[in-house]
């Protein structure tokens, strides 16, 4: 059978949806349409009974004890967003220390910098060559004053998954509260909030194959008890954590996105990592001078991240125009900087610039990547024949 091109290998940006998870949201269109909250006719009881029926399920999905520490928001920044300020602002009084790492989300990162101008500190801790959090650099930044530490499940970029249980440990014992970014990792990983002992936890459903503008933050209620200050004021929706009617399809379609994936998760990530590991010993068969960046098995089943020394990374996306990618050094900000996290690992921003990532997901086959590396092949061909490679120098702009 033909290939439908162009391919999709950007599955860390985002996720078509499940059809399963579209025939999921349909009837609370048009149907179901209620709002949750409204309390006197039976369109609004519909409506909370599918709300309360989604947030059990995403409950039970993370190891939650109580369907009430799940929090709908919009998405992964917002409940970062809500974790960081919420957190920091009701507890201004026994603490203003938060403690991060350098290759966290810019949700995070941009949070922190806001609660900096606030008058809370923040420690940003390095990551070692691998992408890598040290849980005793972790321990060595507490101080009385900590609040928090704030620590991503996985990385976007690299994949890199950090060692949370034994930071969580490390964060119970001194009585300090541990929120992660999860948005890479839910539905990809198995997941407990309690075995990790996560106090808050940050995701969303675009990022697994549910819709955009919906995710969740999962705010322990017991053993502590996390208090948070929202950043919305209106109506008391999410017991006013979150005020806001709430999208009732795409919490339905939320919640059925990872009921999915958590029960194809051990087929699917098994499949997902010989499919990376098929791409990554192919191209570097093909490239020796390839560098593969982060850890190589403490990652992502379906991420793979690697610099064409020499060449810069927006040249690659051009050559692979059939197949969608991301270059390392995106930057959202449009500053030409090139990626935090590739900086963090130490990476030159010459070799960062050279960074593409590949970010494999539920529709690729093996056939498609075969293809993309027969592409490879031709592109080196065709640069071998046209000479050695202009690059564009490290300080330009
Ligand atoms: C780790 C991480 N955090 C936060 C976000 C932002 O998520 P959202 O698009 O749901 O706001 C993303 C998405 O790229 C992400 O990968």
């Amino acid at each position: 059978m033909p290939l439908k091109l162009p391919i999709y290998l950007d599955h860390h940006a985002t996720t078509p949806v499940d059809s399963r998870v579209l025939e999921a949201m349909l009837p609370f269109f048009a149907e179901d349409f209620g709002n949750p909250s409204s309390q006197t006719h039976s369109f609004g009881w519909r409506a909370e009974a599918a709300v309360e029926d989604a947030r059990e399920r995403l409950a039970r999905a993370l190891g939650a004890a109580d369907p009430r520490e799940i929090v709908f928001t919009s998405g992964t920044t917002e409940s970062d967003n809500l974790a960081l300020k919420g957190l920091a602002r009701a507890g201004r009084r026994r603490g203003d220390h938060l403690v991060t790492a350098l290759t966290e989300h810019p949700a995070v990162l941009d949070a922190c910098r806001a609660l900096e101008a606030e008058g809370f500190r923040v420690t940003r801790l390095p990551v070692d060559a691998q992408g890598l959090l040290d849980p005793d650099d972790v321990a060595r930044a507490l101080t009385d004053r900590t609040l928090l530490v704030s620590v991503m499940a996985a990385n976007s970029e690299i994949g890199v998954l950090q060692p949370l249980e034994a930071i969580g440990r490390i964060c119970r014992e001194r009585g300090v509260l541990l929120h992660s970014d999860a948005a890479q990792a839910v539905g990809k990983l198995p997941l407990d909030v309690r075995a990790l002992g996560v106090d808050l936890l940050s995701f969303c459903a675009h990022k697994l194959y549910g819709p955009k503008g919906v995710g969740a933050l999962y705010v322990r209620r017991d053993r502590p008890r996390v208090a948070l200050e929202p950043l919305l004021h209106g109506g008391g929706q999410e017991l006013g954590r979150r005020p806001g009617t709430l999208p009732v399809p795409l919490i339905v379609g939320f919640a059925r996105a990872v009921e999915i994936c958590l029960a194809e998760l051990p087929v699917e990530s098994q499949r997902l990592s010989n499919l990376r590991d098929q791409l990554w010993s192919q191209l570097s068969r093909e490239l020796p001078d390839l560098r593969r960046n982060g850890h190589p098995e403490r990652r992502l089943p379906g991420n793979l991240s690697v610099c064409f020394e020499g060449v810069e990374a927006d040249a690659i996306l051009v050559g692979l125009r059939e197949v969608a990618l991301s270059t390392g050094s995106a930057c959202a900000s449009g500053s030409g900087e090139p990626s935090h996290v590739l900086r963090a690992l130490g990476l030159p921003d010459a070799l960062a610039r050279s960074t593409v990532r590949f970010g494999i997901g539920r529709a690729n086959t093996s056939e498609e990547l075969a293809w993309l590396i027969q592409l490879v092949r031709e592109l080196r061909a065709r640069r071998t024949r046209a000479g050695p490679p202009r690059h564009r120098s490290a300080s330009s702009p």
